[in-house]
Protein backbone atom coordinates (compact mmCIF):
# COMPACT_ATOMS: atom_id res chain seq x y z
CA UNK A 1 0.00 0.00 0.00
CA UNK A 2 1.18 3.91 -0.61
CA UNK A 3 0.23 5.55 2.83
CA UNK A 4 0.59 9.18 3.57
CA UNK A 5 1.73 9.55 7.37
CA UNK A 6 1.11 13.07 8.24
CA UNK A 7 3.44 14.29 11.88
CA UNK A 8 5.39 11.05 10.55
CA UNK A 9 8.60 11.89 12.17
CA UNK A 10 6.46 12.96 15.25
CA UNK A 11 7.18 10.41 18.21
CA UNK A 12 4.13 8.09 17.79
CA UNK A 13 4.64 8.76 13.78
CA UNK A 14 8.18 7.59 13.34
CA UNK A 15 7.81 4.21 15.40
CA UNK A 16 4.43 4.06 12.96
CA UNK A 17 6.64 4.81 10.12
CA UNK A 18 9.02 1.58 11.07
CA UNK A 19 6.21 -0.66 11.33
CA UNK A 20 4.15 -0.04 8.41
CA UNK A 21 7.56 -0.29 5.98
CA UNK A 22 8.63 -3.81 7.35
CA UNK A 23 5.35 -4.80 6.11
CA UNK A 24 6.42 -3.62 2.90
CA UNK A 25 4.17 -0.67 2.53
CA UNK A 26 5.70 3.10 0.84
CA UNK A 27 5.58 5.67 2.81
CA UNK A 28 4.98 9.52 2.26
CA UNK A 29 5.84 11.54 5.30
CA UNK A 30 4.47 15.11 5.35
CA UNK A 31 5.70 17.43 8.42
CA UNK A 32 6.82 20.77 9.11
CA UNK A 33 9.28 19.62 11.67
CA UNK A 34 7.41 22.14 13.97
CA UNK A 35 7.98 19.11 16.87
CA UNK A 36 10.37 17.12 15.69
CA UNK A 37 13.32 16.64 13.68
CA UNK A 38 15.14 16.01 10.60
CA UNK A 39 17.05 13.54 11.40
CA UNK A 40 14.72 11.30 12.17
CA UNK A 41 14.49 10.28 8.72
CA UNK A 42 17.90 8.96 8.90
CA UNK A 43 16.82 7.14 11.59
CA UNK A 44 13.48 5.58 10.64
CA UNK A 45 15.57 4.13 7.40
CA UNK A 46 18.63 3.16 9.73
CA UNK A 47 15.96 1.06 11.66
CA UNK A 48 13.85 -0.28 8.83
CA UNK A 49 16.64 -0.38 6.26
CA UNK A 50 13.69 1.75 3.96
CA UNK A 51 13.67 5.10 2.27
CA UNK A 52 10.62 7.51 3.18
CA UNK A 53 10.13 10.33 1.01
CA UNK A 54 9.68 13.59 3.31
CA UNK A 55 7.36 16.22 2.46
CA UNK A 56 7.85 19.75 4.69
CA UNK A 57 5.01 21.05 4.45
CA UNK A 58 2.48 23.13 6.64
CA UNK A 59 -1.01 20.88 6.33
CA UNK A 60 -2.74 23.94 7.33
CA UNK A 61 -1.56 25.34 3.68
CA UNK A 62 -4.14 23.39 1.41
CA UNK A 63 -2.12 24.13 -1.53
CA UNK A 64 0.70 21.67 -0.50
CA UNK A 65 -1.13 18.85 0.72
CA UNK A 66 -2.85 19.25 -3.13
CA UNK A 67 0.33 18.79 -4.03
CA UNK A 68 1.24 15.50 -2.23
CA UNK A 69 -1.34 14.00 -3.79
CA UNK A 70 -1.00 15.03 -7.59
CA UNK A 71 2.90 14.69 -7.10
CA UNK A 72 2.60 11.06 -5.39
CA UNK A 73 -0.99 9.90 -7.56
CA UNK A 74 -1.98 6.64 -6.14
CA UNK A 75 -2.01 7.45 -2.18
CA UNK A 76 -4.10 4.51 -0.66
CA UNK A 77 -4.63 5.79 2.57
CA UNK A 78 -3.54 8.74 5.09
CA UNK A 79 -2.58 8.34 9.02
CA UNK A 80 -3.19 11.97 10.20
CA UNK A 81 -1.05 12.10 13.52
CA UNK A 82 -0.31 15.89 12.80
CA UNK A 83 -0.93 18.16 15.43
CA UNK A 84 -0.35 20.06 18.50
CA UNK A 85 -0.76 17.90 21.51
CA UNK A 86 0.71 19.64 25.00
CA UNK A 87 -2.25 20.03 27.02
CA UNK A 88 -1.11 22.70 29.34
CA UNK A 89 -0.60 24.46 26.17
CA UNK A 90 -3.51 24.34 25.25
CA UNK A 91 -5.46 26.17 27.72
CA UNK A 92 -2.92 28.81 27.34
CA UNK A 93 -3.37 29.10 23.57
CA UNK A 94 -6.55 27.44 22.67
CA UNK A 95 -6.92 29.69 19.18
CA UNK A 96 -3.55 27.64 18.17
CA UNK A 97 -4.60 24.31 18.93
CA UNK A 98 -7.88 24.72 17.50
CA UNK A 99 -6.59 26.49 14.19
CA UNK A 100 -3.75 23.99 13.71
CA UNK A 101 -5.59 20.88 14.64
CA UNK A 102 -8.60 20.94 13.02
CA UNK A 103 -8.06 22.84 9.85
CA UNK A 104 -4.96 20.43 9.08
CA UNK A 105 -7.88 17.74 9.44
CA UNK A 106 -9.88 19.60 7.55
CA UNK A 107 -8.29 20.29 4.78
CA UNK A 108 -6.48 16.83 4.72
CA UNK A 109 -9.89 15.44 4.14
CA UNK A 110 -11.17 17.78 1.51
CA UNK A 111 -8.11 17.11 -0.47
CA UNK A 112 -8.76 13.51 0.38
CA UNK A 113 -12.30 13.65 -1.26
CA UNK A 114 -10.94 15.44 -4.11
CA UNK A 115 -8.64 12.94 -4.79
CA UNK A 116 -10.92 9.80 -4.47
CA UNK A 117 -8.90 8.70 -1.37
CA UNK A 118 -11.43 7.53 1.23
CA UNK A 119 -9.28 5.55 3.67
CA UNK A 120 -8.23 7.67 7.01
CA UNK A 121 -6.72 7.01 10.15
CA UNK A 122 -7.20 9.68 13.14
CA UNK A 123 -5.07 9.56 16.22
CA UNK A 124 -7.64 10.33 19.33
CA UNK A 125 -6.80 10.20 22.63
CA UNK A 126 -8.58 8.59 25.62
CA UNK A 127 -9.22 11.77 26.82
CA UNK A 128 -12.29 12.43 24.55
CA UNK A 129 -13.53 9.74 27.35
CA UNK A 130 -13.59 12.55 30.02
CA UNK A 131 -15.01 11.18 33.41
CA UNK A 132 -16.78 8.06 33.13
CA UNK A 133 -18.64 6.29 36.21
CA UNK A 134 -16.12 3.27 36.07
CA UNK A 135 -12.61 3.31 35.56
CA UNK A 136 -12.43 1.11 32.69
CA UNK A 137 -13.25 2.75 29.56
CA UNK A 138 -15.36 0.82 26.46
CA UNK A 139 -16.05 2.24 23.14
CA UNK A 140 -19.70 2.09 23.56
CA UNK A 141 -19.36 5.01 26.12
CA UNK A 142 -20.48 8.30 24.91
CA UNK A 143 -17.94 10.87 24.81
CA UNK A 144 -17.57 12.55 27.93
CA UNK A 145 -16.91 16.50 28.93
CA UNK A 146 -13.42 17.40 27.69
CA UNK A 147 -10.67 19.26 30.38
CA UNK A 148 -8.58 21.30 27.79
CA UNK A 149 -9.06 22.68 24.28
CA UNK A 150 -6.24 19.78 23.42
CA UNK A 151 -9.08 17.61 23.91
CA UNK A 152 -11.87 19.38 22.67
CA UNK A 153 -10.00 19.33 19.24
CA UNK A 154 -9.90 15.50 19.83
CA UNK A 155 -13.24 15.51 20.34
CA UNK A 156 -14.22 17.80 17.91
CA UNK A 157 -12.27 16.14 15.12
CA UNK A 158 -14.22 12.56 16.45
CA UNK A 159 -17.20 14.60 15.51
CA UNK A 160 -16.32 15.91 11.97
CA UNK A 161 -15.38 11.95 11.06
CA UNK A 162 -18.62 11.44 12.20
CA UNK A 163 -20.77 13.56 9.82
CA UNK A 164 -17.99 13.03 6.97
CA UNK A 165 -19.16 9.37 7.32
CA UNK A 166 -22.84 9.95 7.36
CA UNK A 167 -22.66 12.20 4.44
CA UNK A 168 -21.06 9.53 2.62
CA UNK A 169 -20.67 6.41 3.67
CA UNK A 170 -17.82 4.89 1.10
CA UNK A 171 -15.50 6.52 3.85
CA UNK A 172 -13.79 4.00 5.30
CA UNK A 173 -12.46 5.23 8.95
CA UNK A 174 -10.62 4.36 12.07
CA UNK A 175 -10.53 6.22 14.95
CA UNK A 176 -8.09 5.19 17.46
CA UNK A 177 -8.18 6.84 20.98
CA UNK A 178 -4.66 6.31 22.58
CA UNK A 179 -4.52 5.48 26.30
CA UNK A 180 -1.18 6.73 27.41
CA UNK A 181 1.85 6.15 25.01
CA UNK A 182 5.59 5.56 26.37
CA UNK A 183 8.89 3.87 25.57
CA UNK A 184 10.97 3.90 22.90
CA UNK A 185 11.90 1.91 20.09
CA UNK A 186 14.58 -1.24 21.46
CA UNK A 187 17.30 0.36 19.08
CA UNK A 188 17.40 3.59 21.09
CA UNK A 189 17.93 5.77 17.99
CA UNK A 190 13.67 6.87 18.37
CA UNK A 191 11.71 8.21 20.97
CA UNK A 192 9.87 10.57 22.95
CA UNK A 193 11.57 14.08 23.49
CA UNK A 194 9.63 16.70 24.82
CA UNK A 195 10.58 20.41 24.53
CA UNK A 196 11.76 22.11 27.88
CA UNK A 197 10.23 20.78 31.37
CA UNK A 198 7.91 17.81 30.54
CA UNK A 199 4.81 17.75 32.25
CA UNK A 200 4.07 13.88 31.55
CA UNK A 201 5.35 11.13 33.87
CA UNK A 202 7.60 8.78 31.42
CA UNK A 203 9.37 11.80 30.28
CA UNK A 204 9.58 13.58 34.19
CA UNK A 205 10.71 10.05 34.99
CA UNK A 206 13.56 9.87 32.24
CA UNK A 207 14.93 13.78 33.60
CA UNK A 208 15.10 12.39 36.97
CA UNK A 209 17.04 9.87 36.05
CA UNK A 210 19.84 11.83 34.29
CA UNK A 211 20.10 14.05 36.46
CA UNK A 212 18.85 16.81 34.66
CA UNK A 213 15.48 17.34 37.16
CA UNK A 214 15.80 16.72 40.91
CA UNK A 215 12.71 14.89 42.58
CA UNK A 216 9.83 13.92 40.89
CA UNK A 217 6.42 15.07 42.45
CA UNK A 218 3.92 12.29 42.59
CA UNK A 219 0.78 14.11 42.57
CA UNK A 220 -1.30 12.70 45.36
CA UNK A 221 -0.79 9.33 47.24
CA UNK A 222 -4.99 9.74 48.91
CA UNK A 223 -6.54 8.44 45.72
CA UNK A 224 -9.26 5.62 45.65
CA UNK A 225 -6.63 3.16 44.14
CA UNK A 226 -4.59 0.52 45.75
CA UNK A 227 -1.69 2.42 46.46
CA UNK A 228 -3.14 5.89 46.81
CA UNK A 229 -1.69 6.87 43.53
CA UNK A 230 -3.11 7.91 39.95
CA UNK A 231 -3.34 5.25 37.49
CA UNK A 232 -3.24 4.81 34.19
CA UNK A 233 -2.97 2.69 31.28
CA UNK A 234 0.76 2.42 30.05
CA UNK A 235 1.01 1.69 26.20
CA UNK A 236 4.52 0.88 24.75
CA UNK A 237 4.77 2.93 21.79
CA UNK A 238 5.84 0.23 19.51
CA UNK A 239 2.43 -1.61 20.52
CA UNK A 240 0.72 1.17 19.51
CA UNK A 241 2.65 1.32 16.44
CA UNK A 242 1.70 -2.30 15.54
CA UNK A 243 -2.14 -1.14 16.27
CA UNK A 244 -2.05 1.30 13.60
CA UNK A 245 -0.54 -1.04 10.78
CA UNK A 246 -3.71 -3.73 12.08
CA UNK A 247 -6.21 -0.93 11.58
CA UNK A 248 -5.16 -0.41 7.83
CA UNK A 249 -4.57 -3.92 6.99
CA UNK A 250 -8.36 -5.04 8.95
CA UNK A 251 -9.87 -1.49 7.84
CA UNK A 252 -13.70 -2.07 6.05
CA UNK A 253 -15.79 0.15 5.05
CA UNK A 254 -17.98 2.00 7.71
CA UNK A 255 -16.33 4.58 10.67
CA UNK A 256 -14.66 2.17 13.67
CA UNK A 257 -13.65 3.71 16.89
CA UNK A 258 -10.88 1.54 18.94
CA UNK A 259 -9.55 2.08 21.98
CA UNK A 260 -5.77 1.12 22.36
CA UNK A 261 -3.86 0.10 25.10
CA UNK A 262 -2.69 -2.91 27.07
CA UNK A 263 -6.47 -3.19 29.23
CA UNK A 264 -4.37 -2.85 32.32
CA UNK A 265 -4.15 0.25 34.89
CA UNK A 266 -0.70 0.72 36.47
CA UNK A 267 -0.04 3.38 39.59
CA UNK A 268 2.67 5.69 39.88
CA UNK A 269 4.29 4.03 42.22
CA UNK A 270 4.24 0.66 40.57
CA UNK A 271 5.36 2.84 37.46
CA UNK A 272 8.55 4.11 39.47
CA UNK A 273 9.46 1.10 41.58
CA UNK A 274 9.49 -0.80 38.16
CA UNK A 275 11.73 1.70 36.44
CA UNK A 276 14.02 2.00 39.17
CA UNK A 277 14.26 -2.02 39.51
CA UNK A 278 14.27 -2.84 35.83
CA UNK A 279 17.10 -0.12 35.51
CA UNK A 280 18.94 -0.36 38.62
CA UNK A 281 18.78 3.19 39.11
CA UNK A 282 17.08 5.31 42.38
CA UNK A 283 14.16 7.74 41.27
CA UNK A 284 14.81 10.78 43.79
CA UNK A 285 10.79 11.49 44.55
CA UNK A 286 8.16 13.26 47.08
CA UNK A 287 4.56 12.92 47.10
CA UNK A 288 3.14 15.83 46.12
CA UNK A 289 -0.35 17.70 46.15
CA UNK A 290 -3.01 16.41 43.62
CA UNK A 291 -2.55 17.99 39.97
CA UNK A 292 -5.94 19.72 39.09
CA UNK A 293 -8.06 17.77 36.81
CA UNK A 294 -6.50 14.37 37.05
CA UNK A 295 -8.66 11.73 37.56
CA UNK A 296 -7.46 9.25 39.87
CA UNK A 297 -7.77 6.05 37.80
CA UNK A 298 -9.12 4.94 34.18
CA UNK A 299 -7.17 2.32 31.52
CA UNK A 300 -8.94 0.61 28.40
CA UNK A 301 -11.46 -2.16 27.46
CA UNK A 302 -8.95 -3.45 24.45
CA UNK A 303 -11.37 -6.30 23.50
CA UNK A 304 -12.47 -4.25 20.82
CA UNK A 305 -9.45 -4.10 19.20
CA UNK A 306 -8.16 -7.79 19.86
CA UNK A 307 -11.38 -9.07 18.03
CA UNK A 308 -11.56 -6.82 15.47
CA UNK A 309 -8.22 -5.68 14.87
CA UNK A 310 -6.32 -9.06 16.16
CA UNK A 311 -4.33 -6.47 17.86
CA UNK A 312 -2.94 -6.75 21.78
CA UNK A 313 -0.05 -5.22 22.98
CA UNK A 314 2.67 -7.74 23.82
CA UNK A 315 5.12 -5.53 25.93
CA UNK A 316 5.49 -5.32 29.42
CA UNK A 317 6.08 -2.44 31.82
CA UNK A 318 9.40 -3.51 32.37
CA UNK A 319 10.05 -3.53 28.26
CA UNK A 320 8.62 0.36 28.38
CA UNK A 321 10.85 1.37 31.11
CA UNK A 322 13.83 -0.23 29.77
CA UNK A 323 13.31 0.99 26.38
CA UNK A 324 12.78 4.72 27.67
CA UNK A 325 15.64 4.52 29.39
CA UNK A 326 18.14 3.31 26.80
CA UNK A 327 16.67 5.74 24.76
CA UNK A 328 17.17 9.20 27.19
CA UNK A 329 21.20 7.44 27.68
CA UNK A 330 21.75 7.32 23.87
CA UNK A 331 20.50 10.97 23.31
CA UNK A 332 21.13 12.63 26.76
P1 LIG B 1 4.46 14.67 18.17
O1 LIG B 1 4.34 16.11 18.48
O2 LIG B 1 5.69 13.96 18.55
O3 LIG B 1 4.21 14.44 16.61
C1 LIG B 1 3.35 15.25 15.85
C2 LIG B 1 4.08 15.63 14.57
O4 LIG B 1 3.21 16.45 13.76
C3 LIG B 1 5.36 16.45 14.82
O5 LIG B 1 6.44 15.86 14.14
C4 LIG B 1 5.01 17.84 14.27
O6 LIG B 1 6.16 18.47 13.74
C5 LIG B 1 3.96 17.52 13.22
N1 LIG B 1 3.02 18.63 12.97
C6 LIG B 1 2.30 19.34 13.88
N2 LIG B 1 1.55 20.28 13.25
C7 LIG B 1 1.79 20.14 11.91
C8 LIG B 1 1.32 20.81 10.75
N3 LIG B 1 0.45 21.84 10.82
N4 LIG B 1 1.77 20.40 9.55
C9 LIG B 1 2.66 19.39 9.44
N5 LIG B 1 3.15 18.72 10.50
C10 LIG B 1 2.71 19.10 11.72
O7 LIG B 1 3.17 13.95 18.81
P2 LIG B 1 2.91 12.40 19.06
O8 LIG B 1 3.08 12.13 20.50
O9 LIG B 1 3.62 11.58 18.06
O10 LIG B 1 1.35 12.35 18.78
C11 LIG B 1 0.83 12.08 17.49
C12 LIG B 1 -0.68 12.25 17.50
O11 LIG B 1 -1.24 11.39 18.49
C13 LIG B 1 -1.15 13.66 17.86
O12 LIG B 1 -2.27 13.97 17.09
C14 LIG B 1 -1.52 13.55 19.31
O13 LIG B 1 -2.48 14.49 19.70
C15 LIG B 1 -2.06 12.13 19.38
N6 LIG B 1 -1.99 11.55 20.73
C16 LIG B 1 -0.78 11.56 21.38
C17 LIG B 1 -0.70 11.05 22.67
C18 LIG B 1 0.62 11.05 23.41
O14 LIG B 1 0.61 10.88 24.62
N7 LIG B 1 1.75 11.21 22.75
C19 LIG B 1 -1.85 10.53 23.30
C20 LIG B 1 -3.05 10.53 22.60
C21 LIG B 1 -3.12 11.06 21.31
C1 LIG C 1 -2.32 13.40 29.87
C2 LIG C 1 -3.48 14.04 29.12
C3 LIG C 1 -3.86 13.22 27.92
C4 LIG C 1 -2.66 12.96 27.05
C5 LIG C 1 -1.58 12.29 27.90
C6 LIG C 1 -0.31 12.09 27.12
C7 LIG C 1 -4.89 15.22 30.71
C8 LIG C 1 -6.20 15.23 31.42
N1 LIG C 1 -4.64 14.15 29.98
O1 LIG C 1 -2.75 12.20 30.45
O2 LIG C 1 -4.83 13.92 27.16
O3 LIG C 1 -3.04 12.14 25.97
O4 LIG C 1 -1.25 13.14 29.00
O5 LIG C 1 0.35 10.96 27.59
O6 LIG C 1 -4.10 16.12 30.82
N2 LIG C 1 2.05 12.30 37.38
C9 LIG C 1 2.81 12.49 38.53
N3 LIG C 1 3.89 13.32 38.44
C10 LIG C 1 4.26 13.95 37.30
C11 LIG C 1 3.48 13.75 36.12
C12 LIG C 1 2.37 12.92 36.21
O7 LIG C 1 2.52 11.95 39.58
O8 LIG C 1 5.23 14.71 37.30
C13 LIG C 1 0.89 11.36 37.44
C14 LIG C 1 -0.45 11.98 37.07
O9 LIG C 1 -1.07 12.52 38.22
C15 LIG C 1 -1.18 10.75 36.50
C16 LIG C 1 -0.08 9.91 35.87
O10 LIG C 1 1.13 10.35 36.49
O11 LIG C 1 -1.77 10.01 37.53
C17 LIG C 1 0.06 10.08 34.36
O12 LIG C 1 0.15 11.48 34.04
P1 LIG C 1 0.56 12.00 32.58
O13 LIG C 1 1.73 11.25 32.09
O14 LIG C 1 0.64 13.48 32.65
O15 LIG C 1 -0.67 11.57 31.66
P2 LIG C 1 -2.26 11.79 31.88
O16 LIG C 1 -2.50 12.91 32.81
O17 LIG C 1 -2.87 10.47 32.16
Amino acid sequence: MKILVTGGLGFIGSHTCVELAKEDNEVIIVDNLYNSKEEVLEKIEKISGKKFKLYKYDLKDKEKIKKVFEEEKNIEAVIHFAGYKAVGESVKKPLMYYSNNIITTTNLLEIMHEYNVKKFVFSSSATVYGEQETPKYVETMKRGETTSPYGTTKAMIEKILEDLYFSDNSWNISILRYFNPVGAHESGLIGEEPNGIPNNLMPYIMKVASGKLETLSIFGNDYPTPDGTGVRDYIHVVDLAKGHVQALKKMKQGLKVYNLGSGKGVSVLELVTTFEKVNNIKLNYKIAQRRPGDLPEYFADSQKALKELDWKTEKTIEDICRDAWNYEKNNA
